[in-house]
């Protein structure tokens, strides 16, 4: 495969790329992403660029560019990370959302369809080239919110809250409309929260981390009685790998471990930890539209495809705060806007 990742700097992304190279080190990888403020070369900085791997700094809304890639490096599979992917951020500027994450994978399924499509002149022709598939990696939060009880499955109507899920539902529903009209062969994941190394401390596993061990208070919106189900990063790559292989085309999976937590108990978790007191502690306004609870009904990857996820919570939660205390150089350049520098210093003096 001459895989395309987009958005491969950031937290997922750069996970993927990570887990490719050790578990499927045969494929060709070009990274596309725009560095936006959650876009970080430094999580990659130890791969070198060679034949198997590329960077390359691009917006996925660039037609131009896009098409550019596509036909150099001979693109066969499109795994799409890039979006604009806080809630909160979304509260602020839901427009920026709605770019990125519904016109930037429109513009991605066009040249899809351009170059992959056998006859692209003829629109009613549906025959594509037998090796490509488009993967757009989705969340659980597109399903809305859920009561105490029952689990999102593939059928559960959409009904995002937040600008930022209703953007990741509106492109799911744009890929589907080019998988039902054109026959574009793709899959749509969707994935309950996410956790691990290299996660922009705006969420909430490494902000109350980075918090806890800077000795500043843990802000818990509302009650902190909101539940996540939480899955380990390295789980959900190998999910989206096996989807990229061995998905039937047209079908959604959803993501999950079945690892239902409320904000409230993660925070404690850290804080015991990390052994800092529990006055730290700060509850704050709620979030406006917040989501009670989401929680992933995982049959269908698991007895189609044969995925399961390989971490306790346990043990992935300990893991990831001995990394972020590991790391702490990547967490300051991360929030003093160093890591902005990086790009400069990398590639200006190769563009020279
Ligand atoms: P992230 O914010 O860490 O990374 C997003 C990346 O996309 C960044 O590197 C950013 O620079 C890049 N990007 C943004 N706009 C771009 C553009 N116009 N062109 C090119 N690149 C652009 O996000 P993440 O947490 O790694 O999430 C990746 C994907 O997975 C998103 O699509 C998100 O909706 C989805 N997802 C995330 C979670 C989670 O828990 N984090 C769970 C399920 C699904
Ligand atoms: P977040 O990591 O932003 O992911 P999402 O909103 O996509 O699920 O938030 C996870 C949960 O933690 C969510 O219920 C909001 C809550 N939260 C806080 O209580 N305090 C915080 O500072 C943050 C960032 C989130």
């Amino acid at each position: 495969m001459n895989i395309l990742v987009t958005g491969g700097a950031g937290f997922i992304g750069s996970n993927f790329i990570r887990w490719m190279k050790k578990h499927a080190p045969e494929h060709r990888i070009v990274n596309v992403d725009a560095l936006t403020y959650a876009g970080n070369l430094e999580n990659l900085a130890d791969l070198p660029q060679d034949e198997g791997y590329r960077f390359l700094r691009a917006d996925i809304r660039d037609r131009a560019k896009m098409n550019e890639v596509f036909f150099e490096y001979d693109i066969t599979h499109v795994v799409n990370f890039a979006a604009e992917s806080h809630v909160d951020r979304s509260i602020v500027d839901p427009e920026l959302f709605l770019s990125t994450n519904v016109l930037g994978t429109q513009a991605l399924l066009d040249t899809a369809k351009q170059q992959w499509k056998l006859a692209p002149e003829d629109k009613y022709s549906r025959e594509f080239r037998a090796d490509v598939k488009f993967l757009q990696v989705s969340t659980d939060e597109v399903y809305g919110a859920l009561g105490r009880d029952g689990l999102f499955t593939e059928s559960t109507p959409l009904a995002p809250n937040s600008p930022y899920s209703a953007a990741k539902a509106s492109a799911d529903l744009v890929c589907r409309a080019y998988y039902e009209t054109f026959g574009l062969p793709l899959n749509i994941t969707r994935c309950s929260n996410n956790y691990g190394p290299y996660q922009f401390p705006e969420k909430l596993i490494p902000l109350m981390i980075h918090n806890c061990m800077q000795g500043k208070p843990l802000p818990v919106y509302g009650d902190g009685m909101q539940i996540r189900d939480w899955l380990h990063v390295d789980d959900h790559c190998s999910a989206l790998y096996a989807v990229l292989t061995r998905g039937t085309a047209g079908e959604v999976y959803n993501i999950g471990g079945n690892n239902e937590r409320a904000n409230l108990d993660i925070v404690r978790l850290i804080l015991h930890t990390l052994g800092a007191e529990e006055d730290l502690i700060c509850y704050v306004k709620d979030r406006p539209g917040h989501d009670r609870r989401y929680a992933i009904d995982n049959t269908k990857i698991t007895t189609q495809l044969g995925w399961a996820p390989s971490y306790t919570f346990e043990d992935g939660i300990a893991r990831t705060i001995a990394w972020y205390q590991n790391n702490p150089q990547w967490l300051e350049n991360v929030l003093s806007g160093a890591y902005a520098d990086y790009y400069e210093r990398m590639y200006a003096p190769s563009f020279q």
